[in-house]
């Protein structure tokens, strides 16, 4: 199971500010040195953390894999196309949410997601879908041309019961399973934390976590390092 350690939080740091410190290509740097597979950034229309110049130089930078978060708009289309990541998740995006609040409704906006998905694939570039456990989104997904599929874990995260909790994890469980069958990489995140990634790492079928906040919120006490290196054993 890979780690990709997702750093906005280094730069909505730097933000509070709107400085230079701390630089998110630090941490990107540090995060590789401590085993993270990939660094994942938002860059997000109203540019409250990530800066287009951040993105630049992590692409420049890192010797891991670069995923850029970003809105199937024509101004972030053209952006990628500009930097070259190696894979684009598209997310929803809206501009008053405090993080990304839920996967994308990829039934109802099937034309643009998959006109998106083409013009990202012309450049080269791996596209994920960031999707809710849903078995026909998972499908729409697939339809839509894409490579990959990030499963939206929110639900699972924030579940108060056992019951509710079970519940989560099996539709994560089958839309794993689903993407997997259709050929699509799997990946999965968002609110993942070291007390609840376990059941979502023991699932042999997904590639790849992106985690950001658990992260960056205990590099705070324990340095970033030491941070990424204990999820990274959680993963194993
Ligand atoms: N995946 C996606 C698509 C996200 O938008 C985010 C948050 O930016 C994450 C994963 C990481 O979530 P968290 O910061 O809660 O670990």
């Amino acid at each position: 199971m890979k780690l990709g350690v997702n750093i906005d939080h280094a730069a909505t740091l730097r933000q509070a500010r709107k400085g230079t410190e701390p630089d998110p290509v630090h941490a990107a740097v540090l995060c590789e040195l401590a085993g993270a597979d990939g660094i994942t950034v938002h860059l997000r229309g109203d540019r409250r953390h990530i800066q287009d110049r951040d993105v630049e130089l992590l692409k420049r930078t890192i010797a891991t894999r670069l995923n850029v978060e970003m809105a199937a708009t024509t101004e972030m289309m053209e952006r990628a196309a500009a930097i070259q990541p190696w894979q684009v998740t598209l997310v929803p995006e809206r501009p008053n949410e405090v993080t990304t609040e839920g996967g994308l409704d990829v039934v109802l906006n099937q034309a643009q997601l998959t006109q998106a998905s083409a013009r990202l694939a012309s450049h080269g570039i791996r596209v994920s879908l960031f999707v809710d456990p849903n078995l026909n989104t998972v499908r729409a997904a697939h339809k839509a041309g894409v490579q990959a599929v990030e499963i939206n874990t929110n639900a699972y995260a924030v579940a108060r019961t056992e019951a509710e909790r079970a519940a989560a994890l099996k539709a994560i469980d089958e839309a794993v399973r689903m993407g997997s069958k259709l050929g699509l990489g799997v990946l999965a995140g968002h609110a993942l934390t070291y007390r609840n990634v376990g059941p979502i790492a023991a699932m042999e079928l997904v590639e790849e976590l992106n985690i950001g906040h658990a992260i960056v919120a205990r590099a705070l006490f324990v340095g970033l390092q030491q941070a990424v290196a204990e999820m990274k054993a959680l993963l194993k």
